[in-house]
């Protein structure tokens, strides 16, 4: 091949990349480009849940809520000691209460096992869904429903969380999965 015609493909080959690596970014959250936003919906009947930024957000809390991945995850799976951050939030709310102090399951399920309530657990977005927003109870254990507890939404639980302590306990939870298999979380 001629140094030119090699220059061309090369260049050809490049476009294509591009234009791939766009159409990727804008399936995973079709929204992104126009309003970066993450769109989430209630895991009770799939209606949005209308959760915004605040002017006390972190940027992690900021960052999750434009493109549905938490931060923290791959921080914490890094160092121990920051993830400690997110197991004390999970015993002050009142997590541990009924998944149990190591969210291996009491009442409530076990949060770190292969055996997910709803398959969307297994994604930032599905887990934040169900924590943030509630359940009505139709999980594959039937342990009962999942109380809301976003700040931003009606009928929180106490005073509410914000999106950063939720984003916390989340990525603390996913260092404690014992499952096995694939951790979507982490790629
Ligand atoms: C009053 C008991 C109770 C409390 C307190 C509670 N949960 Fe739950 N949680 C449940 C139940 C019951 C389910 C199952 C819901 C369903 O199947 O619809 C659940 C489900 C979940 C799931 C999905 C688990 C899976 O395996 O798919 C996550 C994640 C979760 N809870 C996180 C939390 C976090 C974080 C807190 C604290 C902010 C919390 N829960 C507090 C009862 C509770």
């Amino acid at each position: 091949m001629s140094k030119s015609k090699f220059g061309l493909v090369l260049v050809l080959m490049l476009v294509a990349l591009s234009a791939c690596g766009k159409k990727e970014g804008g399936s995973a959250s079709s929204a992104s480009a126009s309003s970066g936003s993450c769109d989430l919906v209630s895991t009770k009947d799939g209606s949005p849940l209308a959760i915004k930024v605040t002017a006390t957000d972190t940027a992690e809390a900021k960052e999750f809520l434009a493109t549905c991945k938490n931060p923290y995850t791959k921080l914490y799976a890094k160092d121990a000691e920051a993830a400690k951050a997110g197991h004390k939030q999970f015993n002050f709310q009142g997590c541990s209460g009924c998944h149990g102090g190591n969210a291996n399951g009491l009442m409530g399920p076990s949060i770190i096992d292969a055996q997910w309530e709803y398959p969307k657990h297994n994604t930032d977005k599905g887990m934040f869904e169900t924590i943030a927003g509630g359940t009505n109870g139709k999980g594959a254990t039937a342990r009962g429903s999942m109380l809301t507890w976003h700040a931003q939404l009606p009928g929180h639980t106490g005073d509410g969380l914000d999106t950063d302590t939720i984003l916390k306990i989340m990525a603390w939870l996913r260092t404690q999965y014992t499952g096995g298999g694939e951790t979507p979380w982490l790629s």
